[in-house]
C-alpha cells in the first residue's frame, strides 16, 4: 500500500471485521505494477502464469508460434505426453513430439506443465487390454519412466487425470486402472514424487468447478484424505471446459478457495468457454477473477491458441480467432490480470444524495490488489456529513482512514468526519466481487 506516513497513522483498522487472514493479506500482498500487454506478463504481476496447450504439429505455423511466443509463459502438450504418445509399445518410450514442445517452450523461457501420467483415456492399445497387477506395474513403470525422463523440466505434472465419475455418486470412475485397486491414484503420486521430487504433483479433472456437485465433493474428500495421510499431492487442476450445458458456476471462487484451504495449489488447466462476444468475454473475466481472488490459484492455462486450434473448434471457445486476432475475451482476461480487477459497473462512477440529503458524496477508485481494493469518498456541500457506504457480498470493509466509522450491518458502514477533512477512504476485501460500493450522503 502506498499510504503516506500521515495517512498510515490515521488508518483505523476495523477490528470487528478484521480477521487474521485479512490482516495478513494487507501486510503480505504487493501491489500490481503498471499494465502489461501480454497475458503472461500480466499474470506475472501477481506471481501467476498464463499458459496454453500446444500441439507439436502446429509449431511450424508462424502465426501460431508467434502468438505462443508472445503471449504465454506456460505450455502444456495437448496430446504428446499422454500414455499412448510416450509409450506406444510396452517398455518402448517415444518422446520426439513431446520434446519438440518442451524444447520450444524452454528455449523461449517458458515453463511446462506435464499432462498426463496416468489416465483411463488415450492409453496405448497394449495397455487397454491389461488388468490386475500387470496393469498396475505397467502404469507405475510408465509414471516412473516418463517423470524421470523429464525430471527438472516440469513445473507441475497432472499425475492422474479424470479418475472420478460424473453424476451424483461422488465416487471413482470405473476403468481398468480403477479395477487394479482404489489405491492406484496414491501409488501413482508416490511413484511420481520419487521420480521427480521437484515437480508439483496435481490431480486433474473436469466437472469439478461447481462446489455443490457430487464429483467436486468426491475429489475434495480424496485430496483431504491424501493430505491427512501424507500422500504427496501439491495441486489440483480444474480443466474448466465450459459451454451452455456446463456454464461457469457462480460459486467458482468458493470451489477454488476451499480446495486451496486444504493446503494445495489450484490451477485452471484446460480453460475454454464456448460462445462469442461480450457473453464469452464476461465468462472469461469471471474465471480469471476467481483465480486472482485465491492466493493459491497459481495460474491459468487455456486449451489452445486460436479457435481453429481448439478440440471444440465449432464452439469458438478460445481467446484468438482463426486468423490470430485477439477476441473480446482476450481483452477481458488481460484487463483483469493487469488491474487485478474489472472496472465494475461504471454506472456507479459517482453516487450522491439520491434523497436530496444536502450534500454530495463522490466515490473514486484507489489502488487495487488481487484480494482487495481501496476506495475514496469526497464530500461536498457540508462539513457535517454522514455518508453511508454499502458493499455487496462477499465484500468486507477491512480498514478505514480519515473518518469515524460505525456499522449498521456487516455490509453497511456509516462514516462521519473525524477532523481530517472531507475525503475519507477504506479498503474492501473483495472475495472476487469487484463492484464498487454505493455511497450516499446526508447532513448530520
Ligand atoms: C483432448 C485434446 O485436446 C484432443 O486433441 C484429443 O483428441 C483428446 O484430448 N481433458 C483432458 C485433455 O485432460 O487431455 C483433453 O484433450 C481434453 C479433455
Amino acid at each position: 500500500m502506498t499510504l503516506t506516513a500521515k495517512s498510515v497513522a490515521r488508518v483505523t483498522l476495523v477490528s470487528a471485521l478484521l480477521t487474521a487472514v485479512a490482516g495478513a493479506a494487507i501486510i503480505g500482498a504487493s501491489p500490481a505494477s503498471g499494465a502489461a500487454s501480454t497475458l503472461g506478463a500480466a499474470a506475472q504481476q501477481s506471481g501467476r502464469y498464463f499458459g496454453t496447450a500446444v500441439a507439436a504439429g502446429k509449431l511450424g505455423d508462424s502465426t501460431y508460434t508467434g502468438i505462443l511466443n508472445r503471449e504465454f509463459d506456460m505450455v502444456t502438450a495437448e496430446n504428446e505426453m499422454k500414455m499412448d504418445a510416450t509409450e506406444p509399445n510396452q517398455g518402448q518410450f517415444s518422446y520426439g513430439n513431446a520434446d519438440r514442445i518442451v524444447n520450444q517452450a524452454r528455449n523461449q523461457g517458458k515453463r511446462v506443465r506435464g499432462h498426463a501420467l496416468a489416465w483411463h483415456s488415450q492409453q496405448p492399445g497394449w495397455m487397454q487390454n491389461m488388468s490386475g497387477s500387470s496393469l498396475r506395474n505397467a502404469m507405475l513403470n510408465h509414471v516412473t519412466q516418463v517423470a524421470t525422463y523429464y525430471r527438472g523440466k516440469i513445473y507441475a505434472w497432472d499425475v492422474v487425470n479424470e479418475a472420478f465419475a460424473d453424476g451424483s455418486s461422488g465416487g471413482r470412475r470405473d476403468s481398468n486402472l480403477q479395477r487394479t485397486g482404489n489405491d492406484w491414484i496414491e501409488a501413482a503420486f508416490r511413484a511420481a514424487r520419487s521420480a521427480d521430487p521437484g515437480a508439483k504433483l496435481c490431480y486433474n479433472d473436469y466437472n469439478t468447478d461447481n462446489w455443490s456437485h457430487a464429483k467436486t465433493q468426491g475429489v475434495y474428500r480424496m485430496v483431504q484424505d491424501f493430505k491427512s495421510r501424507g500422500v504427496p499431492i501439491d495441486c489440483v487442476g480444474f480443466q474448466a471446459h465450459f459451454n451452455s450445458g456446463n456454464p461457469v458456476p457462480s460459486n467458482y471462487h468458493t470451489t477454488l478457495q476451499n480446495f486451496a484451504a486444504l493446503g494445495v495449489d489450484v490451477q485452471i488447466t484446460e480453460l475454454d468457454i464456448e460462445g462469442s462476444g461480450s457473453t464469452q468475454a464476461q465468462q472469461y473475466q469471471g474465471v480469471t477473477q476467481a483465480c486472482l481472488a485465491v492466493a493459491r490459484c497459481t495460474g491459468i492455462t487455456v486449451w489452445g491458441i486460436r479457435d481453429t486450434d481448439s478440440w471444440r473448434a465449432s464452439g469458438t471457445p478460445l481467446l484468438f480467432d482463426g486468423s490470430g486476432n485477439k477476441k473480446a475475451a482476450y481483452t477481458s482476461v488481460l484487463n483483469v490480470l493487469n488491474s487485478g480487477t474489472n472496472p465494475g459497473p461504471t454506472s456507479t462512477t459517482t453516487s450522491s444524495n439520491p434523497g436530496g440529503g444536502g450534500c454530495t458524496a463522490t466515490y473514486s477508485e484507489g489502488e487495487k490488489w488481487s484480494d482487495r481494493f481501496n476506495g475514496n469518498v469526497t464530500v461536498s456541500g457540508t462539513d457535517n456529513w454522514i455518508v453511508t457506504v454499502t458493499v455487496s457480498s462477499p465484500q468486507r470493509i477491512i480498514a478505514t482512514w480519515n473518518t469515524s466509522a460505525t456499522w449498521d450491518s456487516a455490509n453497511v458502514m456509516t462514516a462521519r468526519p473525524n477532523g481530517n477533512g472531507n475525503t475519507f477512504g477504506f479498503t474492501i476485501q473483495h472475495g472476487g466481487n469487484w463492484n464498487w460500493p454505493s455511497v450516499s450522503c446526508r447532513v448530520g
